[in-house]
Protein backbone atom coordinates (compact mmCIF):
# COMPACT_ATOMS: atom_id res chain seq x y z
CA UNK A 1 0.00 0.00 0.00
CA UNK A 2 1.39 3.08 -1.00
CA UNK A 3 0.40 6.61 0.18
CA UNK A 4 -1.19 7.71 -2.57
CA UNK A 5 -4.04 10.27 -1.86
CA UNK A 6 -7.34 7.99 -1.94
CA UNK A 7 -9.43 9.32 -4.75
CA UNK A 8 -12.73 10.99 -5.54
CA UNK A 9 -12.84 10.48 -8.92
CA UNK A 10 -11.63 8.26 -11.79
CA UNK A 11 -11.59 9.15 -15.56
CA UNK A 12 -12.01 5.68 -17.23
CA UNK A 13 -10.95 6.95 -21.08
CA UNK A 14 -9.90 5.42 -24.38
CA UNK A 15 -11.50 5.34 -28.03
CA UNK A 16 -14.61 4.69 -28.84
CA UNK A 17 -15.76 0.38 -28.65
CA UNK A 18 -13.06 0.44 -26.02
CA UNK A 19 -15.63 0.00 -23.25
CA UNK A 20 -15.53 3.09 -20.90
CA UNK A 21 -19.14 2.87 -19.97
CA UNK A 22 -18.97 -1.33 -19.71
CA UNK A 23 -16.23 -0.73 -17.10
CA UNK A 24 -16.92 2.53 -15.41
CA UNK A 25 -20.12 1.00 -14.88
CA UNK A 26 -19.15 -2.10 -13.18
CA UNK A 27 -16.74 -0.44 -11.67
CA UNK A 28 -18.81 1.98 -10.05
CA UNK A 29 -21.39 -0.36 -8.79
CA UNK A 30 -18.63 -2.73 -7.04
CA UNK A 31 -17.14 0.37 -5.59
CA UNK A 32 -20.65 1.74 -4.65
CA UNK A 33 -19.71 5.05 -6.58
CA UNK A 34 -21.74 7.15 -8.83
CA UNK A 35 -21.15 6.50 -12.48
CA UNK A 36 -21.75 9.16 -15.18
CA UNK A 37 -21.41 9.03 -18.83
CA UNK A 38 -19.49 11.99 -19.78
CA UNK A 39 -21.53 12.67 -22.76
CA UNK A 40 -24.44 14.32 -21.00
CA UNK A 41 -21.76 17.01 -19.84
CA UNK A 42 -21.78 18.45 -23.42
CA UNK A 43 -23.93 21.70 -23.74
CA UNK A 44 -26.71 22.11 -26.13
CA UNK A 45 -24.77 23.79 -29.06
CA UNK A 46 -22.26 20.72 -29.54
CA UNK A 47 -25.30 18.20 -28.89
CA UNK A 48 -26.67 20.09 -32.15
CA UNK A 49 -23.26 19.75 -33.95
CA UNK A 50 -23.13 16.23 -33.31
CA UNK A 51 -26.60 15.72 -34.04
CA UNK A 52 -26.11 17.06 -37.49
CA UNK A 53 -23.05 14.94 -38.25
CA UNK A 54 -20.71 17.52 -37.76
CA UNK A 55 -17.49 16.93 -35.98
CA UNK A 56 -16.67 18.90 -33.29
CA UNK A 57 -13.29 20.87 -32.94
CA UNK A 58 -11.14 20.87 -29.97
CA UNK A 59 -12.75 25.03 -29.04
CA UNK A 60 -16.31 23.32 -28.75
CA UNK A 61 -14.91 20.71 -26.29
CA UNK A 62 -13.46 22.73 -23.88
CA UNK A 63 -16.90 24.03 -22.51
CA UNK A 64 -17.55 20.12 -22.29
CA UNK A 65 -14.28 18.99 -20.60
CA UNK A 66 -14.89 21.82 -17.98
CA UNK A 67 -18.49 21.00 -16.94
CA UNK A 68 -17.03 17.46 -16.17
CA UNK A 69 -14.38 18.86 -14.62
CA UNK A 70 -16.49 21.10 -12.70
CA UNK A 71 -19.06 18.32 -11.53
CA UNK A 72 -15.76 16.15 -10.40
CA UNK A 73 -14.77 18.80 -8.46
CA UNK A 74 -18.46 19.55 -6.63
CA UNK A 75 -18.36 15.43 -6.19
CA UNK A 76 -15.18 15.71 -4.34
CA UNK A 77 -16.17 18.48 -1.86
CA UNK A 78 -19.34 16.69 -1.49
CA UNK A 79 -17.14 14.05 0.06
CA UNK A 80 -18.75 11.79 -2.76
CA UNK A 81 -16.99 9.88 -5.22
CA UNK A 82 -17.72 9.06 -9.02
CA UNK A 83 -16.60 6.99 -11.92
CA UNK A 84 -16.90 9.00 -15.01
CA UNK A 85 -16.32 7.61 -18.56
CA UNK A 86 -14.99 9.98 -20.96
CA UNK A 87 -13.05 9.47 -24.32
CA UNK A 88 -10.14 12.10 -23.24
CA UNK A 89 -7.98 11.20 -26.10
CA UNK A 90 -5.40 13.91 -25.92
CA UNK A 91 -3.26 15.30 -23.10
CA UNK A 92 -4.85 18.50 -23.21
CA UNK A 93 -8.79 17.00 -22.66
CA UNK A 94 -6.98 15.40 -19.43
CA UNK A 95 -5.54 18.20 -18.21
CA UNK A 96 -8.52 19.56 -17.99
CA UNK A 97 -10.14 17.13 -16.39
CA UNK A 98 -7.60 16.35 -13.54
CA UNK A 99 -6.07 20.03 -13.48
CA UNK A 100 -3.56 19.05 -10.44
CA UNK A 101 -5.51 17.06 -8.47
CA UNK A 102 -4.14 13.76 -7.42
CA UNK A 103 -7.27 12.52 -6.25
CA UNK A 104 -8.63 12.16 -10.01
CA UNK A 105 -6.94 9.38 -11.32
CA UNK A 106 -7.15 8.31 -14.89
CA UNK A 107 -7.94 4.99 -15.69
CA UNK A 108 -6.57 4.23 -19.49
CA UNK A 109 -8.50 1.19 -21.31
CA UNK A 110 -5.54 -0.26 -23.46
CA UNK A 111 -6.56 -2.37 -26.15
CA UNK A 112 -5.82 -3.00 -30.02
CA UNK A 113 -7.64 -1.86 -32.91
CA UNK A 114 -8.45 -4.94 -34.41
CA UNK A 115 -10.20 -6.44 -30.86
CA UNK A 116 -12.01 -3.02 -30.62
CA UNK A 117 -13.22 -3.31 -34.44
CA UNK A 118 -14.90 -6.91 -33.70
CA UNK A 119 -16.23 -5.23 -30.28
CA UNK A 120 -17.61 -2.49 -32.19
CA UNK A 121 -19.12 -4.54 -35.02
CA UNK A 122 -20.68 -6.92 -32.46
CA UNK A 123 -22.33 -3.86 -30.33
CA UNK A 124 -25.82 -3.74 -30.87
CA UNK A 125 -27.72 -0.07 -31.23
CA UNK A 126 -25.10 2.12 -31.83
CA UNK A 127 -24.11 3.18 -35.75
CA UNK A 128 -20.26 3.60 -36.42
CA UNK A 129 -19.52 5.31 -39.41
CA UNK A 130 -16.41 3.24 -41.39
CA UNK A 131 -12.89 5.66 -40.25
CA UNK A 132 -13.77 6.62 -37.11
CA UNK A 133 -12.46 4.39 -35.16
CA UNK A 134 -9.10 5.28 -37.32
CA UNK A 135 -9.14 8.51 -36.71
CA UNK A 136 -9.62 7.75 -32.67
CA UNK A 137 -6.33 5.86 -32.89
CA UNK A 138 -4.81 8.97 -34.41
CA UNK A 139 -5.89 11.25 -32.67
CA UNK A 140 -5.24 8.85 -29.32
CA UNK A 141 -2.37 10.20 -27.00
CA UNK A 142 -1.77 7.48 -24.27
CA UNK A 143 -1.29 8.99 -21.26
CA UNK A 144 2.04 9.62 -19.81
CA UNK A 145 3.99 8.14 -16.59
CA UNK A 146 3.83 11.74 -15.83
CA UNK A 147 -0.27 11.04 -16.02
CA UNK A 148 0.28 8.36 -13.35
CA UNK A 149 -2.30 6.16 -15.21
CA UNK A 150 -4.21 2.81 -14.28
CA UNK A 151 -3.39 1.18 -17.63
CA UNK A 152 -5.33 -2.04 -18.18
CA UNK A 153 -5.73 -4.48 -21.34
CA UNK A 154 -8.95 -4.83 -22.32
CA UNK A 155 -8.22 -8.26 -23.71
CA UNK A 156 -9.80 -10.35 -20.71
CA UNK A 157 -13.31 -10.01 -19.27
CA UNK A 158 -15.50 -7.30 -17.94
CA UNK A 159 -15.22 -8.63 -14.07
CA UNK A 160 -11.38 -9.09 -14.45
CA UNK A 161 -10.67 -5.52 -15.71
CA UNK A 162 -12.61 -4.06 -12.81
CA UNK A 163 -10.74 -6.12 -10.68
CA UNK A 164 -7.32 -5.25 -12.20
CA UNK A 165 -8.67 -1.34 -11.38
CA UNK A 166 -9.49 -1.97 -8.41
CA UNK A 167 -6.09 -4.09 -7.02
CA UNK A 168 -4.32 -1.03 -8.90
CA UNK A 169 -5.60 1.57 -6.77
CA UNK A 170 -5.88 -0.18 -3.58
CA UNK A 171 -9.47 0.77 -3.66
CA UNK A 172 -11.80 -1.45 -1.22
CA UNK A 173 -14.78 -3.28 -3.20
CA UNK A 174 -18.47 -2.52 -1.17
N1 LIG B 1 -14.14 -6.68 -21.63
C1 LIG B 1 -15.07 -6.85 -22.58
N2 LIG B 1 -15.25 -8.06 -23.14
C2 LIG B 1 -16.17 -8.23 -24.13
N3 LIG B 1 -16.97 -7.25 -24.61
C3 LIG B 1 -16.82 -6.02 -24.08
C4 LIG B 1 -15.88 -5.75 -23.05
N4 LIG B 1 -15.96 -4.43 -22.73
C5 LIG B 1 -16.90 -3.91 -23.53
N5 LIG B 1 -17.43 -4.85 -24.34
C6 LIG B 1 -18.45 -4.65 -25.39
O1 LIG B 1 -17.83 -3.83 -26.37
C7 LIG B 1 -18.75 -2.87 -26.89
C8 LIG B 1 -18.19 -1.48 -26.65
O2 LIG B 1 -18.22 -1.18 -25.25
P1 LIG B 1 -18.74 0.22 -24.70
O3 LIG B 1 -20.01 0.62 -25.38
O4 LIG B 1 -18.75 0.15 -23.21
O5 LIG B 1 -17.53 1.16 -25.21
P2 LIG B 1 -17.35 2.74 -25.07
O6 LIG B 1 -15.89 2.96 -24.91
O7 LIG B 1 -18.26 3.27 -24.02
O8 LIG B 1 -17.78 3.29 -26.51
P3 LIG B 1 -18.30 4.78 -26.92
O9 LIG B 1 -17.09 5.68 -26.86
O10 LIG B 1 -18.77 4.61 -28.34
O11 LIG B 1 -19.36 5.19 -25.95
C9 LIG B 1 -20.08 -3.13 -26.18
O12 LIG B 1 -20.89 -3.95 -26.99
C10 LIG B 1 -19.67 -3.86 -24.90
O13 LIG B 1 -20.68 -4.74 -24.44
MG1 LIG C 1 -19.81 4.71 -24.07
Amino acid sequence: MDDATSPCALVVMGVSGSGKSTVAERLAALLGWRYEDGDKFHPPANVAKMSAGHPLTDEDRWPWLQAIADEIDRTCKANERAVVACSALKRAYRDVLVHGRDDIRIVFLNGTQGLIADRLAARKGHFMPPGLLTSQFKTLEPPQPAEQPITVSIDAPVETIVDDIVRQLNLVPQ
